[in-house]
């Protein structure tokens, strides 16, 4: 019999915190429905006396989902109490969450009082807020770095108090699994009233722990992980949802959650695309080469059995295929692979001819499609490649910018002109009305390379057709035409 973990996501809380990632109402609704479907047990839906979008977004967020419970943050003050009380009035499952700090570091630098003082500011927030809710979650604030035996009767006194879930934020994301896994050890053993609450864990990333730490208080008695989707959060973000929920899936720990794995990805990609926050691409679970294969000897192995190098089948979290890149690393085991879905089979010698032209192109490009293979096979072109003759892009204060484009498709030319809200739209515009094809750009990514104003811009697009994804890349001195490159190669492979 396993044990379930509450799944408290804080991704419209402490995740929203990123500079850069606000949401509006709509945009939070939106997430909290899909957190609903996800299966997450707790949606902590904002701080409501930070601001009065803050508070909105909460009365809203409680009137659109009913399944999971609806929390909001508070410090242990009588006006954020009061005011998460009025914000959770439509919520048909409320929780207050209110706490204060827990180390001395914080105890003393930045609330400057005492222990005991904080001790009697704890129960007296506790109690207050119990008056108006029963399910009450108590923050110990930089638990990470607190004195063990304080925070013991810092947990047992908010028990006392009437706290359903007591909070143990490794704030700063300083411990070590170890460290931290012997905390809730220590918590679970030594406060008498442990068992009338649930302990919750709460790791941020600063040593890239997050996850770590996570785990190994689950697996010393805590019952609730808190958790952001794709880890957002502030500074180097907080315990992902999909790391830690796959975790417990794919190892024997005793433990189980009520996650709908098959909504990871679709979940992911909306935060991507809402909260404007590229995922890295060599992220667990859900970055773009989470499930991406490229050195020949992979690939071989990944053709025999999945399994040889995958502890995860993509399809089990939402993602389409594992991909198998074809890269100047990539052996014949690869290429086969790819020429027999193209319906070409080829024997051994032609293998061999194939293979040879194969890498002097690969070795003058980073990746190689479906159009190369065909033209390496002398074959034809499926009528889909797609090329730009000229791109020429007006932009300015005073008026909308405007895009012309020409494309080469398959020798013939064609154009079109559209205006749009800034340069990189006018561009994805002209390019939708000169092919005819409509695509959801889920993700936009410009880096330089260098970082000087003469440097190549590299340009990453991820865009979705029909519940499958697909990724571009372009690169080029001018951001805009590597915006148009890596958009065509995109369209390319649909
Ligand atoms: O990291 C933290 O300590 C928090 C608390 C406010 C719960 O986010
Ligand atoms: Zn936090």
């Amino acid at each position: 019999m396993k044990d379930k973990i509450y799944v408290f996501d804080t991704t419209l809380r402490d995740g929203e915190q990123v500079p850069g990632c606000q949401l509006n109402t709509i945009e939070k609704i939106e997430i909290a429905k899909a957190l609903e479907d996800l299966g997450v047990d707790i949606i902590e839906a904002g701080f409501p006396i930070s601001s009065p979008g803050d508070f909105k977004s909460i009365v809203e967020v409680s009137k659109a989902v009913s399944e999971p419970v609806i929390c909001a943050l508070t410090r242990a003050v009588k006006e954020d109490i009061d005011c998460a009380v009025e914000a959770l009035k439509y919520a048909k499952r409320k929780r207050i969450h209110t706490g204060t700090g827990s180390s001395d570091q914080h105890i003393f630098h930045k609330l400057k009082t005492t222990r005991e003082a904080i001790l009697e500011r704890a129960v007296w927030a506790t109690t207050y807020a119990k008056n108006f809710v029963e399910d009450v979650e108590f923050y110990c604030e930089d638990a990470g770095r607190a004195d063990l035996e304080f925070l013991a009767r810092m947990v047992e006194t908010v028990i006392t108090a009437g706290a359903t879930v007591v909070n143990i934020p490794d704030t700063t994301g300083y411990c070590l699994p170890e460290v931290y896994g012997n905390k809730i050890k220590y918590l679970m053993e030594h406060v008498p009233n442990i068992d009338k609450a649930i302990l919750s864990v709460h790791c941020h990333n600063d040593l890239g722990l997050a996850t770590a730490n996570t785990m190994a208080g689950l697996i010393n008695g805590a019952r609730q992980m808190e958790v952001t989707i794709n880890g957002i959060g502030e500074r180097a973000g907080n315990t992902s949802l999909e790391e830690s929920a796959m975790i417990i899936r794919n190892h024997d720990v005793g433990l189980k959650t009520d996650i709908n794995i098959k909504k990871i990805y679709p979940v992911s990609r909306l935060i991507t695309r809402l909260m404007r926050m590229p995922v890295q691409p060599n992220k667990a679970i859900v970055g773009r080469n989470a499930f991406a294969h490229s050195s020949g000897i992979h690939q071989d192995g990944m053709l025999k059995n999945r399994e040889n190098y995958e502890i995860i089948d993509p399809r089990d979290v939402g993602i389409p295929e594992s991909l198998i890149v074809l890269t100047a690393r990539s052996g014949r085991a690869a290429l086969k692979h790819r020429l027999e879905k193209l319906g070409v089979e080829l024997s051994k010698e032609d293998l061999d001819v194939a293979y040879e032209k194969f890498l002097e192109l690969a070795d003058q490009r980073k990746e190689i499609f479906d159009e190369d293979l065909l033209q390496i096979m002398n074959l034809q072109g499926t009528g889909r490649i797609l090329e730009i003759d000229y791109l020429k892009v007006e932009c300015g204060k005073d008026k909308p910018a405007r895009a012309k484009i020409i494309l080469n498709k398959n020798g013939k030319h064609i154009e079109a002109e559209e205006e749009g809200n800034g340069p990189v739209d006018a561009t994805i515009k002209a390019i939708t009305k000169v092919t005819g094809v409509d695509v959801r750009l889920e993700e936009y990514l410009v880096q330089a390379i260098t970082g000087g104003s003469d440097d190549l811009g590299k340009v990453h697009i991820q865009i979705s057709k029909d519940g499958n994804f697909y990724y571009g890349f372009g690169s080029d001195t001018d951001t805009i035409h590597a915006t148009a490159k890596a958009y065509l190669d995109a369209i390319n492979k649909l």
